[in-house]
This record gives C-alpha cells, structure tokens and sequence, in this order.
C-alpha cells in the first residue's frame, strides 16, 4: 500500500488510480527526508503560531472542544519548506484534474498540532454534492513515532460502520482520500502530534 522513496511526481499514476478505485492512498518517502525535516522544525518554531482551529472558515463547521483538539496555522507561501510543499501540492492538482477531471482550482493547508490527550472525533471533511474539498491530505511530522503513542488517523468505510485502516503519524508519510467518502477520526495519543491537513478543493 505505501510507496518507499517514490517522489511524489513519479505517483500521480498511482494516486489518480487509488483515488478512482478504493479512494485512497498511503505515500512514504513522496516528500525528501530534508522538506520532511525542514518542516518538522518549521512547525516547532516561532513562525508557526498555532491557534485553536475552527474560526474564520465558512466550512468549518465543527468548531466544539469535545469534537476536536487540534491548533493551527494555515500554510501560506513564504518560508522555502512551505513554499515548496505548497508547490508539488499544487503540481499534484494540476496532475490530478489531467488524469480525473476533478477540475480541482485550488490547495489549501493547515499546521496542526495535537497536544497529548488531544483528539478529532469521527468526522467528515466534505459532503456528498456540496462544492468544496474533494480531496483531502495529510502529511506527518512526527519523527521517531512510537506505535505505542496512539495518535492514529482512522478510516471507516462511506457508512461509518466499517474500519478501512489505522494509521500511525509517522514521519514523511502522505495519506490522500476523497474527502465525501470517507468518515475518518483522529484518536488521542500519549505525546504531542504533528502534521499539515490539506485539502483539494472545487470552486462554489
Ligand atoms: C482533519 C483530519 C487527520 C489527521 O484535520 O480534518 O481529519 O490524521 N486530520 O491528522
Ligand atoms: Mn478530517
């Protein structure tokens, strides 16, 4: 399922046929080790100013303490790390919509950090129909995770009922999914959880 040291513009074949058939995949090694790395230290410097998520954004529609845990800051270009994440992202769109007709316009991204104990309740991204995310990302910044930690990203099945796939934070390590199909949760780890959520979106 995960792809070791393929750089992400050598998978747009794969993703696209993930994303037309099971409606995900599971990428290691699509990004360097060092935009990996640069990130990670991004997220743990005084540039990122993380916040509680949930205000400001139209579709944000789940803004509840007991629903979800996380802080933010959304990524825009500036620092080189983030610069050229948003940057193969966008090349991935773009390679998206040739292959999938998505007609994808735009990425958006946040930081996110789970402070221990800290959870994203099961939960959708988009609704089936309504414009908006189509595709939804998550890239991990967790060095030296520890499967013991928790922390893991649940996929359920379009009901909700049936788990797809557990998986642990690690590091380097790009999971994509089509956001209307997928109820997903995020559960409480032992130590602090990092990563950028993104999203594919279509214009209203
Ligand atoms: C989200 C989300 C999953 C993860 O931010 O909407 O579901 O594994 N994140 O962090
Ligand atoms: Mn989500």
């Amino acid at each position: 399922m995960s792809n070791l040291n393929h750089p992400l513009h050598t998978q747009y074949d794969a993703i696209a046929d993930a994303l037309a058939g099971p409606g995900f995949i599971i990428l290691d090694g699509a990004f360097s080790a060092q935009l990996a790395q640069d990130l990670v230290a991004l997220i743990g410097s005084k540039e990122v100013q993380l916040k509680r998520a949930g205000i400001g954004r139209a579709d944000n529609f789940q803004l509840n303490d007991s629903v979800r845990g996380d802080v933010i800051e959304w990524l825009e270009p500036g620092a080189a790390a983030v610069t050229e994440f948003l940057s193969a992202m966008d090349k991935l769109r773009e390679a998206l919509n040739q292959r999938l007709f998505l007609g994808l316009c735009e990425y958006e991204a946040h930081f996110a950090c789970y402070k221990p104990g800290a959870f994203y309740a099961k939960h959708r991204d988009a609704f089936r129909g309504k414009p908006g995310r189509k595709v939804s990302s998550v890239f991990y910044l967790n060095p030296d995770w520890d499967f013991a930690a928790g922390g893991e990203l649940v996929l359920y099945d379009e009901a909700g009922s049936t788990e797809l796939f557990r998986l642990a934070p690690e590091c380097g390590r790009l999971v994509l999914f089509l956001s209307e199909n997928f109820p997903h949760e995020v559960l409480p780890a032992s130590r602090q959880r990092q990563s950028i959520a993104g999203w594919f979106r279509v214009k209203p």
